[in-house]
């Protein structure tokens, strides 16, 4: 039976220009949904939200039955680092430490321990030993997404995680996303340019004219 993992309703934000209004989405467990939209629509500071990092302009946020701009800063915390994965746009790996360091100290925080097969799904075993800075930008990518499921978290939220890659290599990272989602009853909210990666998720939404459309 699928329970629900986040719910947002009325969410409105604005910077100095309006950036939408009355945003609502709901996502469940074992459940995937992609937001699409053009490039400065809006569609990371809505993670953002989402993910504990903004507190909207209106709006409340739900994360696994916490209302989470009234949690205290403690709250916070336990649930970014037990409970949530997010995978940012721009990845921060620390550059000085081995991809493998960088995995260690998220399943450590999170009291994990690191799953050698979904290294291998990553097909980054081979890299673990070498330095972030001396990885490509599709490396560090996978390095981060390694990072954020070895915690086990219960819900994804991922910028463009698929944002440097091949075709073929995003289709990896699409298929451990997934599998991963399926197979610990998670959920994962993506945001994306590629509406084929859209496509592969459970709903689709699409960020437009300030408002969130469901398209599929
Ligand atoms: N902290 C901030 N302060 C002021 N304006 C901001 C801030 N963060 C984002 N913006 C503005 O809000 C708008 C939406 O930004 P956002 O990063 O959410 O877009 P996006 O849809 O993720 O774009 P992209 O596809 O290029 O990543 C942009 O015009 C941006 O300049
Ligand atoms: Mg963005």
């Amino acid at each position: 039976m699928s329970t629900t993992l986040l719910h947002a309703t009325h969410i409105s934000h604005h910077f100095d220009l309006e950036l939408y209004r009355d945003v609502a989405l709901t996502l469940k467990s074992s459940h995937s949904a992609a937001i699409l939209g053009r490039s400065g629509s809006g569609k990371s500071t809505l993670l953002h939200h989402f993910s504990t990092f903004l507190k909207p302009s209106t709006g409340e946020v739900n994360l696994l039955g916490k209302d989470i701009y009234r949690l205290n800063d403690t709250q916070i915390e336990m649930l970014r680092r037990y409970e949530l994965g997010i995978i940012f746009q721009f990845h921060y790996l620390f550059k000085g430490m081995s991809a493998l360091e960088n995995i260690k100290v998220a399943t450590m925080l999170a009291g994990e321990t690191i799953d050698e097969s979904l290294l291998d799904k990553l097909e980054i075993t081979e890299l673990m030993s070498q330095k972030i800075s001396e990885l490509s930008g599709g490396q560090q990518q996978r390095v981060s997404i390694a990072r954020v499921l070895s915690k086990k978290p219960r819900v994804i939220f991922a910028d463009e995680p698929t944002g440097n890659l091949d075709k073929e290599t995003a289709n990896l990272v699409m298929d451990v996303l997934l599998d991963y989602v399926h197979i610990e009853e998670a959920g994962l909210l993506l945001v994306t340019h590629d509406e084929e990666m859209a496509h592969r998720c459970d709903e689709s939404y699409r960020l437009e004219d300030k408002k969130l459309e469901r398209i599929s």
